[in-house]
């Protein structure tokens, strides 16, 4: 959802800098690229595509200048082209900004500034911004008097970092509901959408709260709250490292992601004294209600059949985006499970910002001191390592564990610990069937249509089989519960349909075969998963994928979702399509 940099080096080009940190929040937009150094004039070079081709073209790292800012584009306003690539400039050219958000009010501002003699280049929200900071700074405002008072002017969502020729050696940076982190390395100074893409840099990280601004420069950073007051901030150290966010000799950052998920489990088990820490601290509750968005969506679905399992208590999942338009019915009894791997998904900051103090609330979150950290009463991390591909894999993983741990610790059931234990070592298994699963995508990847079927625990895994087919080979694809296929899909199915049908042993299984029963005799080729001594669903599918383990359904949702994520990441590679940058997609939504 756009990512931004901005740095001040010391004695160093800041133009290979910016290029390789943009590089690593590729995954936040890849429809433009821009970069602007400034040294006694402003140099900019930016147009549209991926970095790796527009740096083809450009030599993006060729530009003058030890500081600078730079841009990668997830389009909002305005087509991806070369004209509404950032950084944008004033009319003198003499200021650039880069900027993630959506500036709600940018036509009024536009209009005026047209009125006043400004010119535009672009359609972009964005490019009022320079015009404003350039009209303020006109008054005799500094560059960091003439940002607060554009910024003032705005509505909407914005992280920014603004330079200008007239103060050669200052970036200025200012967020609101847009992350923004600072980054303190020796003598040399950053502002980032997120940590990772700093990582080579400097691990000593400092996050911005809304409406706080930082000016880098020469001398170092200085931190103001929105009254200009300078402001101390605490510095955190953090743990991931830079080889983490690389590709490690894997094709694809989400090849290497689904082969880290049996670590990843392992290493989010490992957080189960923290769960019952927080867990001792919470009242009782008599109402769950999980907030999330895409992926981390499916995970809470898991939540609702665990807690209402385990605890009985009733448990609503809520889209985040849908959250403002029903949840109403909070109360101190209630406990909000925000969901998110970022921490930074504007739909579910906004429901988490919505629930105010009505209810208690509780954040499971990757991305440690995101703001979603900082909204909620309780955090879970469930520590993973940085996720880069597009399409959550292992994040969602370690996200059902964290969900595992946490009914089981409020349930009082430690007994079932246990079984999680068993899970890295199954989810080395379900790895260890890759090439089966490169034939089968072989076999199914012309397909226009997929459904994806379940019951119970299965169904959330039929549903993030069916997104992740979606998000990176661009197929349609349906998740239904499996019963309610009678309800209408089925007259979809046809022999043209593989219809994958996840069925582990356990309650939902004798059911799930009779709805694959129905799909086989609308002629459907189906593509089953379940236990390799399942000998009903063997003879049936056409396809089978299987599991040595006995696990009970209700353990079976981290595993099985494996060779659904393998399946479609073959499909996208035999598609010719790059599965960590899929269209119109970017991995942290910081918009509405
Ligand atoms: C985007 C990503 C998905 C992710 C969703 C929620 O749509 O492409 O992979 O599941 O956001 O992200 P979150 O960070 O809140 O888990």
């Amino acid at each position: 959802m756009c990512g931004i940099i901005g740095c001040i080096l010391y004695n160093k080009k800041a133009a290979p800098v910016l290029l390789n940190c943009v590089k690593k929040l590729e995954y936040r937009g890849y429809d433009s690229v821009g970069i602007a150094t400034s040294s006694s004039i402003i140099k900019i070079k930016k147009d549209s595509g991926k970095i790796d081709d527009v740096h083809e073209n450009l030599n993006l790292d060729d530009l003058p200048g030890d500081m600078g800012i730079a841009h990668v584009r997830w389009a909002t306003h305005g087509l991806p082209t070369k004209e509404n690539s950032h950084p944008h400039t004033d009319c003198k050219n003499k200021i650039a900004v880069v900027h993630n958000g959506i500036i709600e009010n940018y036509k009024e501002i536009r209009d005026q500034l047209i009125k006043e003699g400004h010119q535009f280049k672009s359609e972009t929200d964005t490019e009022v911004i320079p015009h404003l900071i350039e009209k303020y700074m006109d008054m005799g405002n500094d560059l960091e008097s003439a940002t607060r008072l554009a910024i003032g002017n705005i509505e909407g969502s914005y992280a920014i970092a603004a330079i200008s020729r007239d103060e050669p050696n200052k970036v200025v940076g200012a967020r609101k509901e847009s992350p923004l982190i600072v980054g303190k390395g020796n003598r040399e100074y950053f502002i980032a959408s997120d940590a990772p893409a700093i990582l080579e840099h400097t691990n000593k990280i400092i996050y911005l709260e809304d409406h706080e601004m930082v000016i880098l420069s020469d001398e170092g950073i200085e931190i103001k709250d929105s009254d200009g007051n300078v402001i101390k901030k605490e510095i955190f150290t953090i743990d991931w490292t830079p080889d983490m966010a690389k590709k490690g000799g894997y094709d694809h950052f989400m090849l290497k992601e689904i082969h880290e998920q049996p670590e990843a489990v392992k290493n989010t088990l490992k957080e189960i004294n923290e769960i019952k820490k927080i867990v001792q601290k919470f009242k009782k509750f008599n109402r769950i209600c999980f907030v999330a968005c895409g992926t981390s969506y499916h995970a809470s679905l898991i939540g609702k059949y665990l807690f209402e399992g385990l605890i009985a208590i009733p448990t609503d999942v809520i889209l985040a985006s849908e959250f403002g338009y029903s949840a109403e019915a909070l109360d101190e009894n209630t406990l909000v499970i925000a969901i998110t791997q970022s921490g930074e998904t504007a739909d579910t900051l906004k429901a988490l910002k919505l629930v105010n103090h009505k209810a208690k609330t509780l954040a499971i979150v990757n991305v440690v001191g995101s703001t979603a950290t900082r909204e909620a009463d309780y955090v879970i991390y469930i520590r993973p390592g940085p996720e880069i591909g597009v399409a959550a894999t292992k994040t969602y993983v370690s996200q059902l564990v964290a969900i595992y741990l946490l009914a089981i610790c409020m349930s009082g059931k430690e007994e079932l610990l246990e079984k999680l234990q068993n899970i890295p070592d199954y989810m080395r298994n379900a790895l260890e069937k890759e090439d089966l699963i490169k034939e089968i995508a072989m076999k199914y990847k012309d397909a226009k249509d997929f459904f994806f079927i379940g019951r119970g625990f299965s169904y959330p895994t039929a549903m993030e089989g069916a997104l992740k087919l979606k998000e990176i080979t661009y197929i349609h694809a349906e998740g239904y519960a499996a019963g309610e296929l009678k309800h209408g899909p089925l007259a979809l199915i046809d022999d043209d349909v593989p219809v994958v049908a996840v069925a582990p042993p356990g309650k939902s299984h004798e059911k799930t075969l009779s709805n694959v029963e129905e799909v086989k005799a609308r002629g459907a080729h189906v593509i089953g998963l379940g236990s390799s001594e399942d000998e009903v669903l063997k003879s049936e599918a056409h396809d089978m994928i299987e599991f040595e383990d006995k696990i009970d359904e209700m353990f079976s949702s981290i595993h099985y979702v494996i060779p659904l994520q393998l399946l479609s990441y073959y499909i996208s590679v035999m598609k010719g399509i790059d599965p960590d940058h899929p269209k119109n997609l970017a991995k942290c939504v910081t918009v509405e």
